[in-house]
């Protein structure tokens, strides 16, 4: 099962489980979480959501590089327009509070997934991240848009073009995640302030998240998107994910 699923008095956690290759998001593991996002969504026994990563070192590790290190400007352009409407703008507009559990690396499209969420709370061990530039391509699950609206834009550039993780403890010092907690501690944690959250009315809670989204303009992640997909066509971008895939460090050619 790619998608471990467990439902207690409300509260529906989310597991990604592909620990093997550290939770990266397939197209198999995202079109599981879509369908889990989707029922959830309209099942009246589901009052928030838990997203996390099985294994202790990651929640996830990104998109699944391997699957991509051929695909063309076009495939790019869908992997990115799909990956967003398939699941990232999904979990964003869930009607139900969604708190991730950021359990370890949450880096590119796993940091993605974790700022689509509502709330985020990590492990102490957690390394929040968008290395996308360092293998010849950008953030394509919104991370370009998200991120600068947790951090501001200053931080946000800063961790785009170095492609830096952040430990735990920046993360909450620059409001990208809400709380850091032993990791033994995590997943309480978040059914804690789940409980809290759950206490209130459901349909204020669903009013309320709608609200604080329409405050944030949508312009930019069609942007987003096209250069995505332009990447694919780069030598950079062959060269970093091959580097990636041969475990060394990148040549770019710079075009
Ligand atoms: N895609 C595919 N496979 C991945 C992966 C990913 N994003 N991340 C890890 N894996 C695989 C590794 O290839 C490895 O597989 P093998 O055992 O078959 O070699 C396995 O998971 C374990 O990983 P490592 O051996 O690399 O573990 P490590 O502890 O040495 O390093 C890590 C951990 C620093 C997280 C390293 O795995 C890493 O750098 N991963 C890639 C991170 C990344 O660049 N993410 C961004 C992806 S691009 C993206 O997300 C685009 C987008 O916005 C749409």
């Amino acid at each position: 099962m790619l998608i471990l699923s467990e439902l207690h008095e409300g509260l529906l956690v989310l597991t990604i489980n592909r620990p093997e290759a550290l939770n990266a998001l397939n197209g198999d593991v995202i079109r599981a979480l879509s369908e889990a996002i989707q029922a959830a969504s309209t099942n009246d026994d589901v009052r928030a959501l838990v997203l996390t990563g099985s294994g202790e070192k990651a929640f996830v590790a990104g998109a699944d590089i391997k699957e991509f290190a051929e695909f063309n400007a076009e495939q790019g352009r869908a992997l990115s327009a799909q990956g967003q409407t398939a699941l990232f703008d999904l979990v964003e507009q869930c009607p139900k509070p969604v708190i991730a559990a950021v359990n370890g690396y949450a880096l590119g499209g796993g940091l993605e997934l974790a700022m689509a969420a509502h709330i985020r709370v990590a492990s102490e061990n957690a390394l929040l991240g968008l290395p996308e530039v360092s293998l010849g391509v950008i953030p394509g699950y919104g991370g370009t848009q998200r991120l600068p609206q947790l951090v501001g834009k200053g931080k946000a550039m800063e961790m785009i073009l170095t492609a830096r993780a952040i430990p735990a403890s920046d993360a909450l010092a620059c409001g990208l995640v809400n709380a850091v907690v032993p990791q033994a501690e995590l997943l309480n944690a978040a059914k804690q302030l789940a409980g809290q959250i759950m206490k209130n009315a459901p349909t204020a809670l669903s009013a309320a998240l709608k609200s604080v989204l329409a405050g944030y303009s949508r312009d930019g992640f069609g942007a987003e998107i096209e250069h995505f997909g332009a990447c694919f066509e780069t030598e950079d971008f062959r060269e970093g994910t091959q580097a990636f895939i041969a475990k060394r460090k990148p040549q770019f050619p710079g075009k």
